[in-house]
């Protein structure tokens, strides 16, 4: 075990720092064409018609698309198959796509752009999910409810008549917008073999090939999707952005294309986070222990699904909070609007709901007068424990040991303003089948050639993936070159998303550099004419096991496997055990293991201004093992900034929310000094015993900043972001009813 546990360099880091990375917008092509988007201006309306005839003669312009070019499905979406790659009848929020015009310069099709007529006729618009709900306006088919998801456990009227206390609280967030720094970006062109080709900024590149292979009513084999180096994408990339729009032109130009969002365009035409509204009633005995939860979560998913059925479900699943509650009923529901589509973004709901969880928990320790960080203790999450879904945890429940992780500190923080967020996070896609695959071999010459469908975007899976395989096959990371997320070369790994490649992508590496080591082994003990029991690979040469004397190189082996006519390749695969959950009762297991994680942060609040200031936040994370401890703390210190931003500033409001100039993120001087605290406890499925980190950095961060913000003004905001106008607001309320509360 010579790499895992290693805080090596991450492999693309100096490509990046260099300015060296290739992204999509850096593509230059022979005879590249570009394309813009003609969106609609309008938030629900029928489309009488698109008339191009004027756009089509513009200088310049080679050819302009509408949704009758289209020569296979013109619905796409990761679940649900409800959105439009070009609007046909109809639009639903400002910024749907409706044309595309290609030319030989950004000008000219730009101009065109503004050739093209459409004639609307406007239809009612809905905003809010109170809308919806009355269905006077039906947006699609099946109606305006997206989704419906319950989780049922015990008997939530016996826990409310036995409680000693009970407390409501209505909690409400606001729509995000992800911000990658890399604005959605793709090229598109038909390769040596004839297939159209798209290279984009994606987290999906397998899924990415369906939906354009359906589009064009191709055979997937005859489309190829290569990642393109990915500045960022907090699961608004796990959605189809440019792919389609570029794959179309390519199959009927049989021309380069490049396809660049503008900052604006990104923010108009991309998914959101959803807003949820959250009613919680949580009862609790007088000693602290809590006996029921009683929850409903609305969401506003927007105009069309992407992973809102995923979000409905995660949130309803982690309604508890990573505490043991033996009386759970939870009522989730998301409701279509003419609002743009709210997506994936870091957490997948878990950080609005855990901003509810860990209020109420320091409510009722107010209210009872227990510490905050014992209330916590007295109920977190254990080894045999069951979770709201009927779970039972058998290992690998880190919360209580971030929590004495943190106990020092919050013992030791003087003055009011300090406040805990704890979570918990299923790693990988609920209750559903979500596998990965992968391949490794040698080649003649003894290179090791690594290959995973897993997207890099930012988050550090090349570098960790590869850790994993060097250690399991018994060779250094610098013998290992990595083919990554390309269609053409690769098997689908699932999306980079859930937090879920280094346990999953690297479970089935794990699988793959097993057989491949057993192989080579084999290999060597024919040529050596020992047992194979008395014979190890290590650092890429093959030792005896004992005196651990170098007998062959792998180069060795490789050479005598490929003159014999052996192929020395392996393929992996694993995917976590779930169970679906049940529709009535959402009973099951939907996740095969947690992340688990204990925040506290310290925060000075200028009541008059309104000003919050986070001086310094404690974060312990149980990431069951730390492949590479560098890169969780990397993963901590993002997690907790993106959780400052979610907690006191940022905001999208549809229509007003334009681009970065309305739209605050934290910057450097919004960071505050951050104490990471890595809490290894393995997972047994786990490669190394690794879980994931990439969501769990953020979720508890804006609890434990709210949290703060309470004990600092003696009265709490119960709507992200805690922005200047609601702490002054909170700081008059408190002033109001005069003294501390
Ligand atoms: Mo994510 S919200 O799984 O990219």
């Amino acid at each position: 075990m010579a790499e895992v546990g290693r805080e090596i360099e991450r492999l693309d880091a100096w490509r990046k720092v260099l300015g060296k990375a290739l992204y999509a917008a850096d593509m230059r092509l022979e005879g590249l064409l570009h394309m813009k988007v003609l969106r609609s201006d309008r938030p629900h309306a029928r489309i009488r018609s698109i008339d191009t005839s004027r756009a089509q003669g513009i200088e310049g312009v080679v050819r302009v698309f509408t949704w009758r070019d289209i020569p296979g499905k013109n619905l796409i979406g990761i679940i649900n198959k409800d959105q439009p790659v070009l609007a046909a009848e109809r639009v639903r929020y400002v910024g749907e796509p409706i044309a595309l015009v290609v030319a030989s310069t950004e000008e000219a099709a730009s101009e065109a752009l503004e050739a093209i007529r459409v004639e609307y006729e406007d239809l009612p618009p809905i905003f809010s999910p109170e809308e919806a709900e009355k269905g006077e306006v039906l947006l699609h088919e099946g109606g305006n409810l997206l989704a419906e998801r319950r989780i049922l456990k015990g008997d939530v009227e016996r826990g409310f008549e036995e409680a000693d206390l009970i407390l409501e609280r209505v909690y409400r967030t606001t729509m995000l917008e992800h911000t990658y720094l890399e604005p959605d970006a793709g090229v598109g062109w038909v390769d040596e073999e004839g297939r159209i080709t798209i290279c984009a900024s994606t987290q999906n590149p397998h899924y990415d090939l369906r939906e354009v292979a359906a589009v064009l009513g191709l055979e997937p084999s005859r489309v190829r999707v290569i990642q393109a180096e990915t500045g960022g994408g907090f699961g608004s990339k796990l959605d189809i952005t440019v792919q389609c729009h570029l794959a179309l032109a390519v199959y009927h130009l049989r021309r380069p294309v490049r396809l660049v969002y503008s900052r604006e365009e990104a923010y108009l035409a991309t998914a959101k986070r959803h807003p949820l509204t959250m009613r919680y009633r949580s009862a609790a005995r007088r000693d602290g222990r809590l006996l029921a939860v009683d929850v409903e979560i609305i969401g506003d998913t927007g105009a069309y699904a992407s992973y809102g059925l995923a979000v409905a479900t995660r949130a309803a699943v982690h309604a508890t909070g990573p505490y043991e509650v033996p009386h759970v009923r939870v009522i989730s529901r998301f409701y279509y609007t003419n609002n743009p589509f709210c997506g994936a973004m870091r957490g997948f709901g878990v950080p609005q709901i855990a901003f509810a969880h860990e209020s109420q928990m320091d409510l009722l320790a107010e209210e009872l007068g227990i510490d905050p960080l014992e209330i916590r203790r007295i109920n977190v999450l254990r080894p045999g424990s069951e979770t709201a879904t009927g779970q039972v945890l058998r290992s690998s429940v880190g919360i209580g040991r971030c929590l004495e992780e943190i106990s020092p500190y919050w013992r030791s923080s003087r003055g009011r303003g300090k406040g805990l967020g704890a979570m918990w996070y299923g790693i990988g896609n609920t209750g559903v089948k979500n596998p990965s695959r992968a391949r490794i071999a040698v080649d003649p010459d003894g290179r090791v050639i690594l290959y995973t469908g897993a997207a890099e975007i930012g988050q550090g899976s090349d570098t960790v993936l590869t850790q994993i395989a060097a250690d399991v096959l018994g060779v250094r990371v610098d013998g290992i070159r990595l083919v990554r997320a390309d269609t053409a070369w690769t098997m689908d790994a699932g999306a980079t998303s859930a937090s879920r490649q280094t346990y999953i992508s690297g479970g089935a590496i794990a699988d793959a550099c097993g057989k491949l080591r057993r192989d080579i082994l084999e290999e060597a003990s024919r040529i050596l004419e020992r047992p194979l029991e008395e014979l190890i690979l290590e650092e890429g040469l093959i030792k005896t096991l004992r005196e651990g004397e170098v007998l062959l190189s792998l180069k060795e082996v490789a050479e005598r496997a490929s003159a014999e006519g052996r192929a020395l390749v392996a393929e992996g695969f694993f995917d976590p055990q779930t169970t679906p959950l049940d529709p009535d009762t959402g009973q099951g297991v939907p996740y095969a293991t947690y992340a688990f994680a204990c925040q506290m942060a310290e925060v000075e609040v200028e009541g008059e201004t309104g000003e919050v200031t986070v001086r310094r936040v404690v974060a312990a994370h149980d990431v069951g093992r730390a492949i590479n401890p560098r890169q969780v703390v990397g993963q901590i210190l993002s997690g907790v900034a993106m959780g400052v931003g979610f907690a006191l500033m940022e905001e999208f409001h549809p229509g007003k929310t334009r681009s970065m100039k309305d739209y605050l993120i934290p910057t450097s001087l919004d960071v505050p000094e951050v104490i990471p605290i890595i809490v290894e406890d393995p997972e047994p499925t786990g490669p190394f015993g690794a879980k994931g980190v990439g969501e769990p950095a953020l979720i508890p961060t804006a609890p434990a900043v709210l949290n703060a913000i309470a004990d600092a003004l003696g009265e709490r905001i119960y709507h992200l972001p805690a922005n200047l106008e609601r702490v002054q607001e909170a700081a008059r309320r408190r002033s109001q009813k005069g003294g501390k509360g």
